[in-house]
């Protein structure tokens, strides 16, 4: 664990080692309380965050602390209702055809990010569409929490993007920030997972050695980092810290390496995510699709 500090400027502790990222997302005074009374590089961090994901007045669940109650239902609701579906995904049903022709190599390379777009919007409303304006606002969405181009998150401030974008985002779904996490944020992941599935594909010899099962485990891919707030003093193996610290939990990088695989969905923390079967289910059925029928 890495800790950035200097007393009243900043306070971060980034954290990359699969032990410790476990560790610090069990500890309970660690948490998404998310606080911005705190020092100046701290505060920067952190709003942008809160301000990229939040929509009027209300933070994204994954924002939302622990005892969050409405939020731990939520997230027990869609886990029960995506992972009913697994049987169905794993098969490679008709509704993959068009990300499964997409790894097989037709259309464009970046067709790809509509696509998945319009999967999971479907998983929220029958008559979702996504379009080139759902697309191009989930690719605004994506880049706002940690983007470092500060002229051009002023810009997207001053401007009202980005409040546009999760307005088009918010429209499609009925307000259910839950949705907009799926079609806005980690659409992105599976998005990085399936060019990854397209590569695999493209080679004969991996493409009929491969089983669905481990191609989907080959292009699971976790967001970059995660962000965590102490809302008390406090000490995390054996290091102290103060209130209000901030730590950034590298679970991209962590997620790739040996003992670190359950992190791509903070599988056993209790912010775990309620997609964490029915994205590799989904996956290992677009690979199915592809080489079999
Ligand atoms: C490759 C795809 C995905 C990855 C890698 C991923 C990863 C994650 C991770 C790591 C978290 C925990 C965040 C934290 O601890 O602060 C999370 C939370 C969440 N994810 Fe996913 N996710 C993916 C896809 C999805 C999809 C498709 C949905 C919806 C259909 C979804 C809905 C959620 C929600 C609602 C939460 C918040 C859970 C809570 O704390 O209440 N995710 N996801």
């Amino acid at each position: 664990m890495r800790h950035r500090h200097i007393a009243g400027l900043i306070n971060v502790y980034e954290v990359s080692d699969p032990v410790e990222i476990k560790a610090v997302g069990d500890d309970p005074v660690i948490d998404r309380s998310f606080e911005t009374s705190t020092c100046p590089v701290n505060w920067f961090l952190l709003k942008r965050s809160i301000n990229a994901l939040s929509f009027r007045g209300r933070r994204f669940p994954t924002m939302e602390p622990r005892q969050c109650s409405s939020r731990a239902r939520a997230q027990e609701q869609l886990w029960q209702r995506l992972n009913e579906q697994i049987p169905d995904i794993k098969a490679g049903p008709v509704s993959l055809a068009p990300i499964a022709e997409w790894v097989k190599g037709s259309g464009r390379d970046d067709a790809v990010g509509i696509l998945t777009q319009q999967l999971l919007g479907g998983l929220f409303r029958s008559n979702f569409t996504a379009t080139q304006e759902t697309w191009a606002a989930a690719l605004v969405l994506i880049k706002a929490p940690r983007s470092w181009n500060l002229p051009m998150l002023f810009w997207w401030l001053t401007t009202g993007k980005l409040k546009r974008a999760k307005a088009v985002l918010a429209g499609q779904v009925g307000g259910d920030l839950s949705a907009v996490n799926a079609i806005g944020i980690a659409v992105h992941n599976i998005v990085k997972g399936l060019h990854h599935m397209r590569a695999l594909y493209a080679d004969t010899s991996t493409r009929t050695a491969l089983s669905p099962d481990a191609a989907a485990k080959q292009c699971l891919r976790a967001p970059v980092s995660i962000y965590r707030q102490s809302t008390a003093d406090g000490t995390v193996l054996g290091i102290a810290f103060k209130k209000h610290s901030l730590f950034v939990l590298n679970i991209g990088v962590a997620s790739q390496i040996d003992d670190g695989h359950s992190l791509v969905f903070m599988e056993n923390s209790w912010s775990r995510c309620p997609a964490a079967l029915w994205v590799p289910a989904m996956l290992e059925g677009v690979w199915r699709r592809a080489s079999e029928k």
